[in-house]
């Protein structure tokens, strides 16, 4: 295969693209403590707090560094695991666990809200928004939640299924719940609100799916009562303005780049997932997604720079007034996305001291931009780069390689749309001077799809993904995966450079944590949590979580000692939709694990559950029919039950499924709900019953050379 082919052959890969303690912490009659006792001046003052973790990224600057050093690089070797809470669960874990005063709260799939005794992992409450079943059709990447806010008393959580709900924090009980979204359309919320004087800010996901319009909203922390939007991108200007935050600038700045009829699409560019509050300045920033469809050629007539998709937008806090924005892909028709995290800081640069911002979003490179006007100092690629040559600094745009936007031709492009760098939460240590960016080399393959038609009930990208597909060959595919790489990269801002990078199995790690003890913590795919000494790389510590980890891990102090907890479950968008190349076992329900010096605790033993064997008929189709199949299930069905049918063991492998050999049983679940409130919604009005008996034609097909091939391996 040439690395062309093999490139072509990835393409269906990557389909996709968070003051004073107010009581001593071994205090153990709940009735005494304050739940959520955060106010503005705590939230305010969370830098020179170490024991709690207050908010999303720590602190209002997001580094996700902990100033703890009670555990560091020479004792780091007696962690051990101090407590766990099981979840009831295998679907993804993405949440970052916010601290109080002893007590955890966080999500879990199905945007979930548990309590726990941060000291002892008791459970205090859970809270389920009872999010419907068929909500899951509408999330491109799993239905999975980035955590929590706290204040005031209460805890704050945003749901798949687009509300803001508003819990007691002493008992997990509603206070209020407000529609943040249309239901009817096709949006979700995965990612953690945010606090800010008296506010809860949320975003929306929902811009790979179904005619979805980006917009950030803002809430009375108090009453739910909303207090002002910003929507990302223009709406139909035949329908005048929205009485928004963002009339004007939309009216003035962006409108004028955009073409054709992108409102029949929505346009996308969600806030999903990175909002960051800048409390020296008195700024919100907010972090933009990809267009929808991702094709510009189809959303925009193949022209404009289509503000603000892809872009960090500075906002008062108060209004929602728009201040300044710097967009990162002009543009858009990748699926690159600059959601990803957003973290402030000084930076000495050219002997000036400037207060920057810093990003590593999917597009590969790393942004330093000053945040008091948006301007960007300096960019530099992380990973391999292939679709532009660099980033000029005088106009702050991208230096594209011509055949990148795929107009003429397949572009194979590195990084892909799942991003050199995704949601996982990147970490910056003040004290080592270095970032650390959870990264990964998946490219795509680019193909315009001149039939594209907006279909409910699939990803509309406008890119033909058809042809490509991963091979049966055993060893093909093994070479294939090697090409899949993960990294641990330690960057220096000031100087644009890599200091030191670790090689993981493969790509889709987890999120970063750093400490002033030297250390920076990451879990793995590979279902490690490690530690590493936070100047060199070196790896000091590693324990067997027994699962995938894609979660930011977060440290605190309670009782008096300082713990490192993470959320534990495999998840997200590329585990459903990239094939499984590698044996695949059943995956484990999630957990929340926490660990301390000399813990003393053991998870019970795991033995990895393989998957049942593939049993298939004897039934025979013509080759078309299977074709047919083929085609429907890469566009319908692949997402979430793995590319070319190769699950990662999240969610049924179907070539293994008992059902494939029984039309009906087959029926009653893709046409007739059976199995809606686990997530595995109905396709009637999308699918016939021919077409998904075309469906099960591929997969018993495929179940076939599935099983020869397991027979062979056995000889
Ligand atoms: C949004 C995600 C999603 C999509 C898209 C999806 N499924 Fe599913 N599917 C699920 C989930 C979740 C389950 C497991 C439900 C459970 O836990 O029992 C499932 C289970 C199934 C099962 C039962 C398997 C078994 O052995 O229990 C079949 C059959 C199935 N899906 C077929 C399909 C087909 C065919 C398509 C495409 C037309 C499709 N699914 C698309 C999420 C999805």
């Amino acid at each position: 295969m040439t690395i062309a082919h093999r490139c072509v052959a990835l393409g269906l890969l990557v389909l996709l693209s968070a003051c004073q303690r107010q009581q001593s912490p071994s205090a153990s009659a709940s009735e005494t403590r304050a739940f959520a006792n955060v106010d503005d001046a705590r939230l305010a003052g969370a830098e020179s707090n170490a024991d709690d973790w207050l908010s999303h990224g720590r602190t209002y600057s997001e580094q996700r560094f902990s100033p703890l050093a009670e555990i560091n690089a020479k004792n780091v070797g007696q962690l051990e695991l101090a407590w766990f809470h099981d979840l009831d669960t295998n679907r993804g874990q993405e949440a970052t666990p916010i601290i109080v005063d002893g007590v955890m709260y966080t999500t879990t799939a199905w945007s979930k809200v548990v309590a726990l005794d941060a000291a002892s992992g008791k459970h205090l409450w859970t809270y389920d928004p009872k999010v419907p079943g068929a909500t899951a059709i509408k999330a491109c990447c799993d239905v999975v939640n980035r955590g929590v806010a706290v204040y005031r008393g209460k805890v704050y959580v945003g749901t798949l299924d687009g509300r803001l709900i508003a819990l007691d924090a002493a008992t997990g009980k509603p206070v209020w719940s407000v529609e943040t979204t249309d239901p009817q359309a096709s949006y979700t919320i995965t990612g953690a609100p945010r606090v800010v004087k008296g506010k809860v800010i949320i975003g929306n996901g929902g811009a790979d799916t179904y005619q979805v319009r980006g917009y950030v909203s803002a809430y009375d922390a108090e009453t739910g009562k909303l207090a002002w939007r910003f929507y990302t991108v223009p709406g139909d200007p035949a329908k005048g303005p929205d009485g928004a935050a963002s009339d004007k600038v939309l009216a003035e700045k962006a409108l004028p780049t955009w073409f054709g009829k992108w409102y029949e699409f929505g346009g996308g560019g969600t806030a999903w997932d990175s909002i960051v509050y800048d409390q020296e300045l008195d700024q919100l920033y907010v972090g933009t997604g990809n267009g929808l469809p991702w094709n510009r050629r189809i959303r925009s007539e193949g022209k404009g720079d289509n503000l603000f998709l892809c872009s960090i937008i500075a906002l008062k806090p108060d209004t929602g007034e728009y201040l300044w924005h710097y967009q990162v892909n002009p543009g858009e028709t990748w699926d690159y996305n600059a959601n990803q995290t957003i973290t402030l800081t000084d930076l000495v640069l050219d002997g000036q001291k400037r207060k920057v911002l810093m990003q590593a979003p999917k597009n590969g490179f790393f942004y330093v931009i000053d945040r008091e006007n948006g301007k960007l100092l300096s960019a530099k690629n992380f990973v391999a780069v292939n679709w532009a040559t660099g980033i000029d600094l005088a106009t702050g745009r991208p230096q594209e390689t011509p055949e990148a936007r795929y107009e003429k031709a397949i572009f194979v492009a590195q990084p892909g749309g799942a991003g050199a760098h995704n949601w996982h939460p990147m970490a910056y240590s003040p004290a080592a001077g270095l970032a650390y960016i959870p990264a990964q080399e998946l490219p795509l393959a680019y193909r315009d799809d001149p039939a594209f038609a907006a279909r409910p009930k699939t990803l509309n990208t406008g890119i033909d993904f058809s042809l490509l597909g991963v091979p049966d060959d055993p060893a093909q595919r093994a070479a294939i995966a090697k090409m899949l790489t993960g990294r641990l990269i330690a960057w220096n801002p000031v100087t644009q450079q890599e200091a030191w990078h670790v090689d993981h199995a493969g790509p889709w790690n987890g999120g970063v944590l750093a400490t002033a003890g030297d250390l920076v913590f990451q879990g793995t795919a590979d279902k490690q949590l490690q530690a590493y000494r936070a100047s060199n790389g070196e790896r000091l510590w590693n324990y067997d979580v027994q699962t995938g980890t894609v979660g930011g891990p977060v440290s605190y102090r309670a009782g008096g000692e300082q713990y490192i907890a993470v959320m534990a479950g495999y998840g997200g968008a590329v585990p459903l939709a990239l094939p499984a190349l590698k044996p695949a076992f059943a995956a484990p329900n999630g957990r929340v694990l926490a660990f301390k010096i000399k813990g003393g605790a053991k998870l019970p033993a795991y033995t990895p559950v393989p998957l049942p064997p593939a049993m298939p008929t004897a039934e025979q189709w013509p080759q078309q029919r299977i074709d047919e199949g083929r085609g429907l299930y890469s566009n319908y069905c692949s997402r979430c039950h793995g590319a070319s049918l190769l699950s990662s063991g999240i969610l049924p492998d179907l070539r293994r499924s008992p059902m494939a050999g029984h039309p009906e049983s087959f029926t009653k679940v893709v046409l007739e709900g059976a199995l809606e409130p686990r997530g595995m919604i109905s396709f009637a009005g999308s699918l016939t019953a021919e077409q998904v008996e075309s469906i099960r034609a591929y997969v018993i097909s495929s179940a076939r050379l599935l099983q020869a091939q397991e027979a062979a391996q056995k000889q």
